[in-house]
């Protein structure tokens, strides 16, 4: 099937859709960038995902390309140009097109807004159930990255060693040993007494909007949940681990690099949150488009 995406007002068949040499979303990467989750046709989360947007946006001084509700009727235009059932929509804002220059332009330009659809959603039952292998990386990235820039060659470089590891993911840590989150998700322990522990919300970690989900569905289901920094040695004599994002939904971490995660099973606390996040975006209905 051919893919339809859209670019700076224009829809069009993927190999068709192209932007400029000078774009400095491909010169300096300076743009930011979503993936919202579309199941059974409906946008997983997708205020949250707007609301991020205008966030990082508004961190580096680039304008909305458009209103809330303009980005979700063409969201909304994608997803049926492409019968998109489950998967992703990509969406990138960049500060726009101008002569190659590291300062802003000095007159403003036009901030380039594309979207990318892509189909098939969150992990197969299968590796659910059996959770997966993660290898711990350097977290090497600047400073702001609770900022969803596309300046993401530092998780590339982790999610190439994870490939070569032959891991699913890669388990950033700061040299002081604690576990900020995974290259494209955030990292979760759940401690022998049961609480639920993630990495706080900090200049850090990448805010993640599944992982504001689960913070609530955990503490919805009555689970002692903690946002505080953990150690990699605390990670490694936890009772579970796990994962979350828009494409990992909540996925099981049973080995890091060759050390199981306790007996190397995935852990029940982490299938019943990811049952319960089945469950949430299975009741979604056309509510969900709203901003
Ligand atoms: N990545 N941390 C990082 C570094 C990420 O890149 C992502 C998502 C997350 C999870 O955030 P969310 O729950 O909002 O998806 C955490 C996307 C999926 C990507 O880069 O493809």
């Amino acid at each position: 099937m051919s893919h339809i995406a859209y670019v700076n007002g224009r829809y069009l068949p993927q190999r068709h859709a192209t932007v400029h040499i000078e774009d400095r979303g491909y010169q300096f990467a300076d743009a930011v960038y979503e993936v919202t989750c579309i199941w059974n046709g409906r946008p997983v989360d997708h205020a949250g995902h707007v609301k991020r947007l205008a966030r990082s946006l508004s961190e580096l001084h680039i304008a909305m390309p458009c209103s809330p509700a303009a980005l979700t009727a063409i969201m909304r235009e994608v997803v049926r140009a492409n019968r998109l059932v489950k998967g992703t929509v990509y969406v990138q804002v960049g500060r726009g097109v101008a002569p190659r220059n590291h300062v802003f332009p000095a007159t403003a330009v036009k901030p380039s807004l594309v979207m990318v659809a892509k189909h098939g959603a969150g992990p197969s039952e299968a590796l659910a159930q059996a959770g997966v292998k993660v290898t711990v990386q350097p977290d090497i990235r600047w400073g702001r990255v609770d900022i969803k820039s596309v300046g993401l060659l530092p998780n590339v470089l982790a999610k190439q060693a994870a490939g070569k590891a032959k891991a699913f993911e890669a388990l950033l840590v700061k040299p002081d040993d604690t576990v900020t989150e995974a290259s494209a998700s955030n990292a979760w322990i759940v401690t022998k007494d049961r609480t639920v522990v993630t990495h706080p919300l900090s200049h850090h970690i990448l805010g993640g909007i599944t992982r504001d989900t689960v913070l609530r569905l955990a503490m919805a289901a009555g689970y002692a949940v903690q946002e505080r920094p953990f150690s990699l040695d605390e990670a490694l004599a936890a009772k579970e681990m796990f994962l979350t994002g828009t494409t990992t939904f909540v996925l099981p971490v049973v080995q890091v690099d060759d050390r199981p995660i306790a007996n190397g099973s995935p852990g029940t606390v982490a299938l019943d949150l990811r049952r319960r996040y089945l469950e949430f975006v299975e009741a979604l209905d056309d509510r969900a488009w709203a901003v």
